[in-house]
């Protein structure tokens, strides 16, 4: 990626960021949102047509309004979430024939975490969302916060619309089409 580029990609973030009205989140993520590591999840694809960046902003977003709302750390969800997926590979493409403990689903949380680690100063609270955002699947690596049980279920929730997403589009498509033709 060129200057130019990353000038472009910034900004197109600083849209991103703004359309969330919420100075308060855009000040808990601000360092995160315009850093070349986080921006290169941008390259990725999680689900449906969604980028791990994409993913990544919707759970850190949902999960700090949720956390704000109980009066919990809505810094360390806010941020926490939008590193949550910082593998930093396609994950469709590795992994595939690998032992059934050895794949992604398992093993991501350790590679985003120490991605994480590498470039950020983290709290206990953030590692431990990072590192158990999997669980149930990961059933040893059981949420020790509350705020680490919020991201792993928007985690969820958002992966499973993401996943739909590109289908319900479909089905909207076809459904205008039959109403345009027949009704
Ligand atoms: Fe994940
Ligand atoms: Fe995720």
């Amino acid at each position: 990626m060129n200057k130019i580029q990353k000038m472009k990609i910034k900004e197109i973030l600083s849209e991103t960021i703004s359309q969330i009205n919420d100075a308060r989140y855009q000040y808990y993520v601000s360092d995160l949102i315009e850093n070349d590591v986080v921006l290169s999840m941008k390259n990725y694809i999680q689900h449906g047509t969604t980028t791990t960046f994409d993913h990544c902003l919707s759970v850190s977003y949902y999960s700090y309004k949720i956390a704000k709302k109980f009066n919990l750390d809505a810094r360390s969800v806010a941020r926490a979430g939008l590193l949550h997926d910082l593998f930093l590979y396609d994950w469709h493409k590795v992994m595939e024939k690998k032992p059934l403990f050895q794949k992604h689903g398992f093993t991501h949380p350790k590679a985003a975490l120490d991605n994480a680690v590498k470039y950020f100063n983290l709290n206990d609270i953030e590692k431990d969302i990072i590192e158990k955002h999997m669980w149930p699947l990961t059933l040893r690596k059981v949420p020790k916060y509350r705020e680490s049980i919020i991201v792993t279920m928007v985690d969820k929730y958002c992966s499973t619309r993401e996943t739909f997403a590109p289908l319900v589009e479909k089905i909207r498509k076809l459904n205008f089409i039959i109403r345009k033709q027949y009704l």
